[in-house]
C-alpha cells in the first residue's frame, strides 16, 4: 500500500522519522520528523547551519543518516537508494553546471547519467530547454549565461528523467529580482502543470511567502515551526511578516549564526552565478 498520512487519503511524498545526522560533536539534523504531501510546495527555512542542506542531502541518498529514517515516494533512502534517486531531481546549493559546455551539452550529459534511452536523450534535452525558456541560448557555452539562465538550466537538468519530486537547495541565491522571478515562474509551472512535489530551501522570505504551501523552520537541527505562511504569521502577530516569524522562532537576526565556511560558500555560489 502506498504511504499515506494517517487518517487521510493524501499520498506522502517525503517522510522523515527521527532523522538525525551528526558530524563529530555537531548534531546537524536532530531527530527531525517531517511529512510532505504529494504535490505540495514546501519551503525549509532556517539560519545558516540550521541543517537544511544536510536534511536534503540525506533525502538524496548522498549522505547516510546517523540514525532515524526517511522515505521518498514511500521508499526508504537507506534500503533502496537507487530507487529513491530515480524519483528525485536535485539542484544542489553549489552550482553544478559545467561552464565549458553548452546548455544542451550539459543536458545530454545528465540524460546519459540518468540512463535515459539513447533515442530519447536529444528530444528530452530540447524539450527541457524549451520548458525553461532556454532554447535560444541552448547552444551557447554556459560560461556566457547569466545567473538566472544557469539556475534554470540546473532545474532543467534535475527534471530530465521527469521525477515526481524535486529538491532545490537555495535555487535563487545570488540572482537579481528579475532572474529570481523567472525561476519562480518555472517552479510554479512544474508544480501546477506536472504536479511535481517541490522541497526547497531559501533565505529569501519573500520567495518562501510567494511560493510555498507550507513552511518548516529549522534551528539547530530541529524543526521549530511548521505551517502555511499565513498560519505562521498569524502565530506571531497581527501584522507579522515572514521575517518576523523567522526572528521570533530562531531568536536571532536573519543573518545570525553562520560559520565562516557557510558564508564563504554562499558568497562563492553568488559569485559564480553573476
Ligand atoms: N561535511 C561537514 N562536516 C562537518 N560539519 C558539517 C558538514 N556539513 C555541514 N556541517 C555542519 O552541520 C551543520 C548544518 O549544516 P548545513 O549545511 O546542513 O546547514 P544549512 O541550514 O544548509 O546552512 P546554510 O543556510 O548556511 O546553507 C552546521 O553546523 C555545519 O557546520
Ligand atoms: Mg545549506
Amino acid at each position: 500500500m502506498a504511504d499515506a498520512i494517517a487518517g487521510q487519503d493524501e499520498p506522502v511524498a517525503i517522510r522523515t522519522v527521527a532523522l538525525t545526522r551528526r558530524y563529530g560533536a555537531v548534531t546537524a539534523v536532530d531527530a527531525l520528523d517531517l511529512t510532505i504531501r504529494s504535490g505540495e510546495f514546501f519551503g525549509l527555512l532556517g539560519p545558516n547551519g540550521a541543517g537544511k542542506s544536510t536534511t536534503i542531502k540525506m533525502l538524496t541518498t548522498l549522505l547516510p543518516p546517523t540514525s532515524g529514517s526517511a522515505t521518498v515516494a514511500g521508499i526508504d533512502v537507506v534500503a533502496a537508494p537507487r530507487e529513491v534517486r530515480r524519483r528525485l531531481g536535485y539542484v544542489p546549493q553549489l552550482v553544478s553546471s559545467d561552464s565549458g559546455l553548452t546548455g544542451r551539452e550539459n543536458l545530454l550529459l545528465f540524460a546519459r547519467l540518468y540512463g535515459l534511452p539513447r533515442a530519447e536523450q536529444a528530444p528530452r534535452a530540447a524539450r527541457a530547454l524549451e520548458f525553461m525558456n532556454l532554447t535560444e541560448v541552448g547552444d551557447r557555452l554556459v560560461r556566457t549565461y547569466s545567473g538566472g539562465m544557469i539556475r534554470r538550466l540546473e532545474i532543467a537538468q534535475s527534471m530530465l528523467h521527469r521525477p515526481p519530486i524535486l529538491l532545490l537547495d537555495e535555487p535563487t541565491v545570488g540572482l537579481d529580482p528579475v532572474a529570481r522571478r523567472g525561476v519562480w515562474d518555472r517552479l510554479r509551472d512544474l508544480s501546477a502543470r506536472l504536479g511535481t512535489t517541490v522541497l526547497l530551501t531559501t533565505h529569501d522570505m519573500e520567495e518562501a511567502d510567494a511560493l510555498c504551501d507550507r513552511i518548516g523552520l529549522m534551528h539547530g537541527g530541529k524543526l521549530v515551526a511548521l505551517g502555511t505562511p499565513a498560519e505562521l504569521k498569524a502565530a506571531v502577530g497581527p501584522k507579522a511578516r515572514l521575517d518576523d516569524v523567522f526572528v521570533h522562532f530562531t531568536g536571532g537576526t536573519l543573518d545570525q549564526g553562520g560559520s565562516y565556511r557557510d558564508a564563504a560558500r554562499a558568497r562563492e555560489t553568488a559569485r559564480r552565478l553573476q
